[in-house]
Order: C-alpha cells, then structure tokens, then sequence
C-alpha cells in the first residue's frame, strides 16, 4: 500500500539546499508513496490566535481561520510520515515554519494530563501517529549548531504524539557547492530515507550524514573567501575544497 509523506520545505530561498536534502530523503523512501510537499511561506496561514475556539465544546478541533493550513490538516488526517524540513534560523525554525507547528495547536484537547515523561500535556485528537524526521541545513560549521533545534524537534513530537523516528542534520552548508565533497553525504541521506521506511533513521547513518568535511577553520574560511568574491577569493575556495577531497580520501584509504 502507498503511505502518505506529509513534508514541509521550509526553507524561503530558491534553490533551498534543505529541499535538496529532503527530496534525497523522499528519493529514499522509494517510489511507491504519495508525497505532498508544503512551501509555508507561499501559502496563506495565519498565525495561531490563540482564541481557544478550538477548544471550545461546541468547535471542537475546529479552527476559526479558514486558510491554507487546511490543506497541511487534510493530509496530515492521513499522514504516515512527517518531514519537518528546515533551514536553522537563529538555533530554531524559521517563523514561517513555527508559525505552521504553532496552527497544530487544534490537535490538542484542552485537558491537562501527566505526560510519559513525568511533565504535563494535552490528550491529542484524531488518533495520528505519523513517522516524524527533523532535516535541517546550516550554516556554520559544527553540529551542535543543532543542539536546540533537535530539543525542540523532540518536544514538539512528544506532545503531538508524533512517533520521532531520526534526523538528517547537515552542517557546513556553505561547502555544499564544492564539487564531490558532499557526494558521500547525499548517499547517505538517501540511506536514511530508506532506514525511515523500514521504521527509524539509525543514529550510524545520522552521525555518519554529520560528519564534518573540512576541519572548522577551513571551512570559516571559505564561506568568509565566498562572499569576497573575485577570482583570487575563488582560487582560494578551490585550495580548500581540493585539500579537504585529498584529506577525506586519506581517511578513508
Ligand atoms: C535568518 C537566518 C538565520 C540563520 N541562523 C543560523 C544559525 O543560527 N546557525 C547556523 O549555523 N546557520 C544559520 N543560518 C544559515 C542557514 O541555516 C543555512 O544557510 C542553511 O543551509 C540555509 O538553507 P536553505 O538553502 O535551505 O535556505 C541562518 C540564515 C539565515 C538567513
């Protein structure tokens, strides 16, 4: 049977390198899916308003703004994957994104019960349990750049009872236009794609995606090189990215 891939690009920049990473994920996943993939900032959606309406008895689970969100909802009623896809913006998701996050707010029932972690939640309507994978880009070099964000994810899945099952964290996006250097990550992503269909993307393939491919220093050099442009700063850029394929292939021989 085909599953249904709910994914959200969140990205506001064309050609979005996080898209480029989600669409590897979907490749991943195979072809026998039905994928709907949201561009939130090109859509309609009003922010939450935080009326409760949606909690109301007579409304329930009903929202006052009739938008674009209704069209995140409807396959979302029918979701078995969700990816989160999503540029680091500030350690977290962009606004545009969280605003989509925060319209979920009418999957929650207004009651306040003990969590399985030991905290309080809200008992959720519509019984949906979708495979939920964070992607994300940035743009320095380390990963712990991500450190929030993945806390943020697992919130987020733990109170929406979606079924956290990975993540694809790329840092160093700033090197991705390097010829070769990030083939092996592409492969990989794709691998995490497939890992997601069999339940969960492992955390080898999730490290391995992460693995950094230049040393920090190197790599704040040349995004530094990359925006001074001219032909020296690029000649520059291409030491760099020729010494860290020489270097990745050291490591691996
Ligand atoms: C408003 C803004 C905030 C950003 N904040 C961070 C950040 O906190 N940490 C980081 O490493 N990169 C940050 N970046 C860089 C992006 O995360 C990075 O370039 C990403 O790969 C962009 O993905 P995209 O091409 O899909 O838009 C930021 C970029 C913008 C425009």
């Amino acid at each position: 049977m085909r599953s249904v891939v709910l994914a959200i690009s969140g990205s506001l920049r064309e050609p979005s390198f996080t898209e480029k990473i989600l669409d590897l994920c979907i490749k991943g996943l195979g072809e026998n899916q039905e994928v709907h993939k949201f561009y939130p900032h090109k859509m309609n959606i009003g922010p939450c308003k935080g009326c409760r309406s949606c909690w109301e008895p007579k409304t329930p689970g009903e929202c006052v703004q009739k938008d674009d969100f209704e069209q995140i909802l409807d396959v979302y009623k029918r979701a078995d994957y969700f990816l989160l896809a999503t540029p680091l913006y500030f350690f977290d998701l962009p606004a545009t994104v969280k605003n989509v996050i925060d319209r979920f707010f009418i999957i929650l029932e207004p009651a306040q019960i003990k969590s399985a972690g030991g905290g309080s939640t809200h008992p959720k309507r519509l019984g949906r349990h979708p495979k939920a994978a964070l992607i994300s880009s940035c743009g320095f070099a380390e990963i712990e750049n991500f450190d929030l964000l993945r806390q943020h994810f697992r919130l987020i899945c733990e109170h929406t009872d979606w079924s956290w099952s990975g993540e694809i964290l790329v840092s160093e996006a700033g090197a991705a236009a390097a010829p070769k250097l990030f083939d092996r990550k592409y492969n990989l992503i794709e691998k995490a794609g497939a890992e997601l269909l069999e339940g969960m993307i492992s955390q080898k393939t999730t490290n391995a995606i992460a693995a950094p491919v230049m040393p920090a220093e190197d790599y704040r050099r040349m995004v530094t090189l990359n925006f001074e442009g001219g032909v020296i700063a690029k000649a520059k850029v291409a030491v760099i990215a020729i010494k860290a394929m020489r270097d990745k292939k050291k490591i691996r021989e």
